[in-house]
């Protein structure tokens, strides 16, 4: 083949793959889909790495009197999904909000960045909040919310967490939790409801039902929403997304 009827073949190749909808990088490393792909190899990543024995978290957490000490020690805290991420996550939104959203962990694009929900599952909740007149940088705290992650570390691979590995930064949330004092907790994704309301029970039966914990020291409403990276792969349970920001908009309105 010329060189010209090669470029030829690849522009139609790029071509073909706008039209069905790969308009976007969604992976680090660049795949040569024009040359036969090798075996497959084996990869080394996908294990949960277990978290050492920490019975101090507690304590450092508890200790921390605002959000800049829980930020630098959750960035201190020694932990293994450190080693392979590049920013600690900690947070965005405003702090005075009165609704504060916990999710799961950073994906790729909240590790570069080092804010969380800054990707496209990111960019579907700044939608979503939208609809209902919510804004995570509004100066007004009424419109606001205030974002962060059970964990601080992006998993390699993006990963789920083990329950190890979420158990290890309980303490940080809680005490995040605590120092927000928000009125309403949403906890976005399987993840972030097990490990709050401390249940076994998944997001699907969970989800759009206002229940109670005690998180960050009192007892808190909490609404378990699906998350919005799930949202994305099964877009036809949006409808269920929709039906939870309506009971969530109403909890708000209700308030005086
Ligand atoms: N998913 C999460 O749960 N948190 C993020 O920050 C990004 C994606």
């Amino acid at each position: 083949m010329t060189d010209a009827a090669n470029r030829e073949d690849l522009i139609a190749a790029l071509a073909w793959s706008i039209e069905l909808g790969a308009n976007e990088c969604l992976d680090e490393t660049f795949i040569d889909r024009t040359t036969p792909a090798p075996p497959p190899q084996k990869v080394e990543y996908a294990a949960p790495i277990p978290a050492p024995t920490d019975a101090g978290a507690r304590d450092i957490a508890e200790g921390c009197g605002d959000l800049s000490a829980l930020r630098d020690a959750i960035a201190a805290h020694p932990h293994p999904l450190k080693a392979n991420a590049r920013n600690c996550v900690f947070a965005d939104g405003n702090p005075a909000a009165q609704i504060m959203i916990v999710g799961e962990a950073p994906g790729r694009d909240e590790d570069l960045q080092g804010l969380p929900f800054v990707g496209r599952s990111g960019q579907l909740l700044d939608r979503m909040l939208a609809c209902i007149g919510l804004d995570r940088h509004a100066e007004d705290a009424a419109k606001a919310v205030y974002i962060a992650n059970i964990l601080p570390w992006r998993p390699v691979a993006n990963r789920t967490p083990s329950v190890d590995e979420a158990q290890a930064f309980l303490p940080f949330i809680d005490r995040h939790v605590a120092l927000i004092d928000p009125a309403l907790v949403i906890t976005m994704g399987n993840v972030s409801t097990k490990t709050l309301l401390a249940t076994k029970t998944g997001i699907m039966k969970m989800r759009g039902t206002w229940t109670e914990a005690e998180i960050g020291g009192k007892t808190r409403a909490i609404l378990p929403m699906l998350h919005p990276a799930y949202l994305l792969r099964q877009p036809v349970d949006k409808r269920h997304a929709w039906a939870d920001l309506l009971a969530l908009q109403a909890r708000i309105e209700s308030k005086p």
